[in-house]
């Protein structure tokens, strides 16, 4: 389980978490919404110990995230940060390799080898495995960033909007592949979603973030409501649900106020 206690981060005066606390549990993945520039991506930063919060404790089964020692507090994540470009001239297999920088000897194993390929032919990338990385279209570099996320075979996993590139069909491949990962494995997964419907289908916890503080938190059928996009987004919605039980919102267009008729 990854814990937060009290965190309290803020750049000058302006405060991105005012005393949060929560628990991530194993096995699950867990999302995080909230406006632009709420603090989404800072609190991933602060996980990782890219930055030091002004109060509060990060821990990871029970022990604190130690400045000192933090190359081994991070051999433990695999994470993907927002809008990365790759402008070096590797190709596709070594960024995936990458991945497994810390098992890499001078000698290249074969079975290092065979998981980085087995990886990207599980994502339908095999093709673009000797591809130079800075030939790659937007969405392309996402989901080779997420397979060398993969390639760790992390304990906690942070994806800070995986999908903001991809199309539909990349979208539900990287999806799905996080979430059977995540349970198989027993990840703490954590993903930074925009789209509500996304956020809904594939969060077991969704945490919902606004103005430095943890609005509600919970399982997406019994936190997301009107009131809730409202509040957060400042956008009128209907939340209707799928015949899964699962949560869909729908915005309304200015003038266009006629409710769904559903089949
Ligand atoms: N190093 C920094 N110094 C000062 N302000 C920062 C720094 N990093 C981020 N911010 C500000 O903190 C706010 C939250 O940023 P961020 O965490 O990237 O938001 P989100 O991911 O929720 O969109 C933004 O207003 C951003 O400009
Ligand atoms: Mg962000």
């Amino acid at each position: 389980m990854l814990e937060v206690r009290h965190l309290h981060l803020a750049f000058d005066d302006l405060v991105l978490a005012d005393d949060i606390s929560f628990q991530l549990e194993a096995g699950l993945t867990h999302v995080i919404i909230g406006p632009n520039g709420t603090g989404k991506s800072t609190l991933l930063k602060t996980l990782f110990g890219d930055l030091q919060p002004k109060q509060g404790e990060v821990l990871f089964a029970g022990e604190p995230l130690n400045r000192k020692h933090l190359e081994q507090w991070r051999k433990r994540f695999g994470y993907m940060p927002q809008d990365i470009r790759l402008d070096v001239g590797l190709s596709v297999l070594e960024v995936v390799l990458l991945g497994q920088l810390d098992a890499l000897s001078l000698k290249l194993g074969d079975s290092l080898l065979e998981e980085a390929l087995q990886s990207l032919d599980q994502i339908g990338l095999l093709h673009l495995a000797n591809r130079d990385v800075r030939t790659l279209s937007g969405g392309q570099c996402q989901m080779v960033l997420f397979a060398q996320a993969l390639m760790r075979q992390p304990e906690i996993l942070m994806l800070d909007e995986p999908v903001s590139a991809l199309d539909l069909h990349f979208q539900q491949v990287m999806l799905d592949h996080l979430d059977t990962n995540t349970k198989r494995n027993g990840w703490v997964s954590i993903m930074i979603l925009h789209d509500l419907n996304l956020a809904a289908q594939y969060a077991d916890n969704l945490l919902v973030l606004k103005n430095g503080k943890l609005v509600a938190q919970g399982a997406p059928k019994d936190i997301l409501t009107p009131e809730l996009v409202y509040d957060v987004y400042g956008v009128k919605a209907e939340v209707l649900t799928d015949s899964a039980g699962i949560p869909f919102i729908r915005t309304q267009r200015a003038g266009h106020e006629a409710t769904l008729t559903l089949a």
